[in-house]
């Protein structure tokens, strides 16, 4: 009986304690590692509740009940890498390859546009000559809609070929990091790959006059609490302006094919705690996330994120840019799931 009061009272100081944390951390918008190893490892879920609650009430405090839309073009599934985790890997060949042609990107944006949405993301495998060639599409999108904002997310690229694409009209891009922790990033990429170069590039861009995003994959193979937090540190420490992140999701003809996918909860506590830090971040509830969890787009927005991407690649392609397993759903016509969405997200109080 004793006992069973001792463990009771015990349990209710750590629920204090990390609630204290919460509260800690968005008022100093930041913690110490030991408070933040709790939030992402407390196996409470009403603390879990409690965090996301914080963390979008400074969503909608700076951003009102409002969610953003980018309209995702996975333009070209062609990959010079060949990242263990990643289902357009160079190795695999089961997958066809595609690029979209001009006159195809165009029509995807000319579509995004009419329905409302003013942000276009050019998403591809890392291919530097064709990302050149790219620049006459994207400033013929920047001549078609002065007003859009153009998003690029095309991996490691020469300098010139950034600045070319800045020039272009580009003006935001997203680079994931991966992993802040050198021995990680080489457990999850061939040799060759640094992640060095990735932060260099992601200097570059900066100057070059880039919004930046970064991010990484949650529960990536090999991945430890320890990783996140470096992770988390990085990204306060370059405060980036959006933060791409989601759960590794295995894809069957990669290496990692028999990894269990990252954990949708840890995910959200990571939206939750870099919305806390990062007040103003554009921080999407990504597909992967979607993909593990069918609610994953409103439990998202619900832990802090705000900004959504319906995906606008031609829906014959979409099969073929399988980065992991279930991504790929057999689409709806755009304007019918961008009408679904809204419906979804009116459900809990939020518009476009
Ligand atoms: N699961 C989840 N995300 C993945 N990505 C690549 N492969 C996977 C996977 N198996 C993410 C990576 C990469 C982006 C193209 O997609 O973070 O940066």
């Amino acid at each position: 009986m004793y006992e069973s009061l001792v463990n009771f009272v015990d349990y209710c100081n750590c629920i204090t304690i990390v609630a204290s944390r919460v509260n800690e951390l968005r008022e100093r918008r930041t913690l110490d590692d030991e408070g933040i190893r709790e939030l992402l490892e407390s196996d409470d879920e009403s603390l879990a509740e409690e965090l996301f609650r914080h963390a979008r009430e400074v969503a909608v405090g700076q951003f009102g009940p409002v969610v953003w839309l980018r309209a995702l073009i996975e333009w070209s599934n062609v990959c010079r890498n060949d990242c263990y985790y990643c289902g357009i890997r160079r190795s695999n060949r089961a997958l066809p390859r595609y690029s979209l042609t001009r006159d195809e990107i165009l029509s995807c944006c000319d579509q995004a546009w009419r329905l409302g949405l003013r942000t276009f993301v050019l998403q591809g495998g890392e291919n530097p000559p064709a990302a050149e060639k790219l620049a006459e599409t994207v400033a013929e999108m920047r001549a078609s809609w002065p007003e859009a904002a153009i998003s690029l997310s095309l991996g490691e690229l020469p300098g010139e070929t950034y600045a070319l694409l800045r020039r272009s009209g580009a003006n935001r891009y997203l680079l994931r990091h991966e992993t802040a922790k050198p021995a990680l990033y080489a457990r999850l990429h061939p040799a060759g790959m640094r992640l060095e170069n990735r932060l260099a590039c992601l200097h570059h861009l900066r100057a070059l006059g880039f919004k930046t995003g970064m991010g990484m994959m949650v529960g990536s193979p090999y991945q430890t609490t320890d990783d996140l937090i470096a992770d988390i540190r990085l990204m306060e420490e370059f405060r980036p302006e959006m933060i791409g992140l989601g759960p590794f999701i295995p894809q069957h003809d990669t290496p990692f094919r028999d990894i269990p996918a990252g954990s949708a909860s840890t995910t959200l506590r990571l939206y939750a705690i870099l919305r806390l830090m990062l007040p103003q971040a554009w921080i999407p509830a990504t597909t992967a996330l979607a993909t593990l969890r069918p609610d994953g787009r409103t439990a998202g927005i619900l832990a802090g994120a705000n900004v959504i991407m319906p995906n606008f690649t031609p829906a014959s392609r979409r099969s073929a840019y399988a980065l992991y397993e279930g991504k790929a759903r057999p689409g709806a016509e755009a304007a019918e799931t961008l009408n679904q969405l809204k419906q979804e997200l009116d459900t809990i109080g939020y518009h476009v």
